[in-house]
């Protein structure tokens, strides 16, 4: 049974809180009484929760960003704390996905693809670190991926800024943690969600031959992952009954994961 932390009155800052995971964490956290700051680009999802607020008795602040523009993201984060106060927990959610073959998918989906993924969650820490950093308390927890994990086929867009997420949370949790700030990294496999089904479609024929046997969890098992791990103060958190075995297997026996892959994708090759 998962734990839940007490977020009653604190202010949680949910970047990509407009849609999929984000959404879901976001709602949970209004139903157990926090005070919300959603963090997401101001389009047809963040119009939505606009018209249609999560807020029951609790206020959601939204603070419209792109998170891949320094600027936008720090004034963002600087009104929800004017709103709402210091935070007591960040959640970075805000993130795209592009796949395709690396020899085919354009330059600009690379830089892209780095600047929000990678550069929007350092940006979006940064926002919140100096508040943090005078209460000398506070929870960082960012979304990486399983594809921060492994190489992934077709996803040479994404790994590679879920992997520096992976990079920047191990460096921030030795740094932080003597200063009173816990932060953890969370590695999910398949989560439906908006964003997944629009991904879906672009898949190379070898990616789903990769991942198409994995059945994807709903956003609310990754809510309730993200919860007991604030509560319990985990570092790495796997969402999912056979993440955390899928986790060990990837870096601590990779040439089966190898073999297994190599031979799906030998099978669907197309190229
Ligand atoms: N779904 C999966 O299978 C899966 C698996 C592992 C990890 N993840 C990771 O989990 C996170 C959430 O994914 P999801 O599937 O819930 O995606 P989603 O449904 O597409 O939601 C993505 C959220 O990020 C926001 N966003 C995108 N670009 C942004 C930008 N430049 N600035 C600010 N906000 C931006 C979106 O805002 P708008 O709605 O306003 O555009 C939306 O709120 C991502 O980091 C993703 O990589 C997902």
């Amino acid at each position: 049974m998962g734990r839940v932390p007490d977020l009653r009155d604190r202010h949680v800052i949910v970047t990509g809180g407009s849609s999929g995971i984000g959404l879901a964490m976001a709602r949970r956290l209004v139903g157990m009484g926090a005070r919300v700051s959603v963090v997401a680009l101001d389009d047809d999802d963040t119009a939505r929760l606009r018209d249609e607020p999560l807020d029951g008795a609790h206020r959601v602040h939204l603070a419209p960003a792109d998170v891949s523009v320094r600027e936008q993201v720090t004034v963002a984060i600087a009104g929800a704390i004017d709103a709402n106060g210091v935070p007591g927990v960040l959640v970075t959610c805000a993130g795209v996905v592009h796949p395709g073959y690396v020899e085919d998918l354009p330059a600009a989906t690379f830089e892209r693809d780095m600047a929000i993924d990678y550069f929007g969650t350092l940006w979006s820490i940064r926002a919140v670190l100096p508040s943090m950093l005078e209460q000398r308390s506070g929870t960082i927890v960012c979304i990486s991926s399983f594809a921060g994990l492994i190489g992934v086929f077709g996803m040479g867009a994404y790994c590679p800024p879920k992997y520096a997420v992976r990079g920047l949370c191990e460096t921030l949790r030795t740094e932080l943690k003597p200063r009173g700030i816990h932060v953890a990294s969370v590695y999910p496999t398949d989560v439906d969600t908006p964003g997944f089904a629009a991904e879906l479609p672009q898949h190379p024929p070898e990616q789903d031959a990769m991942q198409g046997k994995i059945r994807p969890i709903s956003p609310e098992v990754v809510v309730d992952a993200i919860l007991d791990g604030i509560a319990r103060k985990r570092k790495r958190i796997y969402p999912g009954g056979w993440n955390w075995f899928l986790a060990r297997l990837a870096n601590g026996a990779p040439w089966i994961g190898d073999r297994i892959v190599d031979r799906a994708v030998a099978r669907a090759a197309t190229r």
